[in-house]
């Protein structure tokens, strides 16, 4: 047996390759991020090939090691070359953040100790990193230090999951109450909610949605007569779902007033500023966003609004416990861990036991960099956005949405023949064939509008100006045929 063994020890540690080894995979890496970033302005913030990512096949995973060479190749070729590039300026679709260095920095540092920052016992100073990180997010919104917590999750929707699973728990609604509770929304609000309803096993619950005004806006009052009309059928209000920063046009709903219509009711107030939350540190964002303070729960996503690569969001629950109740859970084999605890563990505030080190990647570059940078980069965005609606509707033709509460607008080019959607899918797709911007589109009471989401921290005013520059070439090259 011992030679068996001696034999599997000699091959296992090619897991850890030596001094010289680590140092060759880290040139090469670095290497290659280096040339991505050096080159960042270059690439295409959207590109589709004939490859589109197949050649990934053609390495099979098998008993066989391929070099480092190999597999950059393999990543620059068939990963790296297709689809949205996230990373650049360029992209101004969906909600982008960009994904700063720094964070990279703390994944690699989070991934090379391995820090589990799910249990205080297991790593007290990752865990008070990470809470340390969320009592400022919850200073941010207005949260008491005292009673508040929250989680670091890995994106918004997933923070929408546990802040409704909390808020059901909260209101101790058993399965038989499901088909009677109501949950208020508007149809601007996030996608992720009605799926985070439905696996909390909500799905028979009641939804309302309440109309929104010109500026797509739940209009507080609607929402209050809808209450009381529920009320008075036997049903039990439950929930109010309102968002900082809308992911269609970026609107900030009216949140004091919903506040005090939860507050009225007895209703738990969830914000979705997934989007938004950030702009609360600048005062261009504060001006829009008030009463956030109001809310029970609030989710915010680090990895859009401060510019983090992808996987960082985060719940804020003001009464801290609730969420305690809600995803704490014991297990014999973690007596151990229960006799050394300070402060909360992320691992009793959200479904998750072994998780990423997430706090490093956020905290990391708060440190470096300082809020200062941030701050500015999220009012440079606000008025590069203020910016862009001006200038575009200085196109004849073009027509756009609401004025930018924040940093996403819609709009569109009416042609002065043909129909008005069918003109702006077109131009949609032969501006992302284009590919140096990328951008998407949605739609709103059935009307097709293109999206502007200036958002990723590489976006500045000369990426502005070529996003004028080809959307006005591409109407006029449409228009001709
Ligand atoms: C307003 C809003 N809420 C929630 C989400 C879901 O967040 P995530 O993609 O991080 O899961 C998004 C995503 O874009 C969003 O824009």
């Amino acid at each position: 047996m011992i030679e068996k063994i001696k034999l599997l020890e000699q091959k296992s540690r090619e897991l850890e390759p030596a001094s010289d080894e680590r140092d060759e995979y880290l040139d090469k890496v670095i290497n290659y991020s280096r040339s991505f970033l050096e080159n960042i302005d270059s690439l295409k913030a959207y590109q589709t090939t004939e490859d589109n990512g197949k050649g990934i096949y053609d390495s099979p995973i098998s008993d066989v090691p391929i070099s480092i060479d190999k597999i950059l190749d393999i990543i620059k070729n068939h990963v790296d070359a297709s689809g949205i590039n996230p990373a650049s300026g360029g992209h101004l679709g969906y909600v982008p953040g960009g994904g700063i260095f720094p964070s990279a920095l703390g994944d690699y540092l989070a991934d090379i100790t391995n820090k589990y920052a799910g249990m205080f016992y297991a790593s007290p100073g990752a865990v008070r990193m990470e809470n340390m990180l969320i009592s400022w997010m919850c200073e941010m919104i207005g949260f008491p230090a005292e009673t508040s917590a929250g989680n670091l999750t890995s994106g918004g929707s997933i923070a929408n999951l546990v802040g409704i699973v909390t808020a059901r728990d909260t209101a101790k609604l058993k399965s038989k109450d499901f088909e009677k509770a109501v949950f208020y929304f508007t149809e601007q609000a996030h996608h992720s909610a009605f799926k985070a309803l439905k696996i909390a096993g909500l799905g028979e619950a009641v939804i309302r949605k309440i109309p929104v005004d010109i500026n797509f806006k739940m209009k507080a009052e609607a929402l209050d007569k809808q209450i009381q009309s529920d009320k008075k059928s036997g049903l039990r209000p439950f929930f109010i779902y309102a968002t900082a920063g809308t992911t269609d046009v970026g609107a900030v709903d009216p949140l004091e007033e919903i506040g005090e219509i939860a507050k009225k009711h007895n209703i738990w107030f969830h914000i979705d500023a997934a989007y938004g939350g950030f702009f609360l540190l600048v005062g261009e964002g504060k001006k829009v966003i008030k009463g956030t303070e109001k809310a029970d729960s609030l989710i915010m996503d680090p990895h859009k609004g401060l510019f983090l690569p992808s996987g960082s969001g985060a719940i804020l629950v003001k009464d801290g416990k609730k969420l305690f109740n809600s995803h704490h859970y014991n297990a014999s084999y973690l007596q151990d861990a229960d006799k050394f605890i300070e402060e909360y563990s992320p691992a009793d505030m959200s479904p998750e036991l072994s998780k990423h080190f997430r706090g490093l990647r956020m905290w990391l570059p708060l440190k470096l960099f300082g809020l200062a940078p941030f701050k500015a980069s999220l009012s440079e965005k606000i008025l590069l956005t203020r910016y862009f609606y001006e200038q575009i509707q200085r196109i004849k033709g073009i027509e756009v949405g609401p004025y930018p509460d924040l940093s996403i607008m819609i709009f569109r080019y009416i042609p002065e023949n043909g129909d008005p959607d069918k003109f702006n899918e077109k131009l949609v797709q032969e501006i992302q064939k284009d590919g140096r911007i990328f951008l998407t589109s949605t739609r709103i009471n059935n009307t097709f509008f293109i999206r502007l989401a200036v958002l990723n921290f590489r976006v500045h005013l000369n990426t502005i100006e070529l996003a004028l520059e080809i959307i006005k070439k591409k109407i006029k090259l449409l228009s001709l045929t």
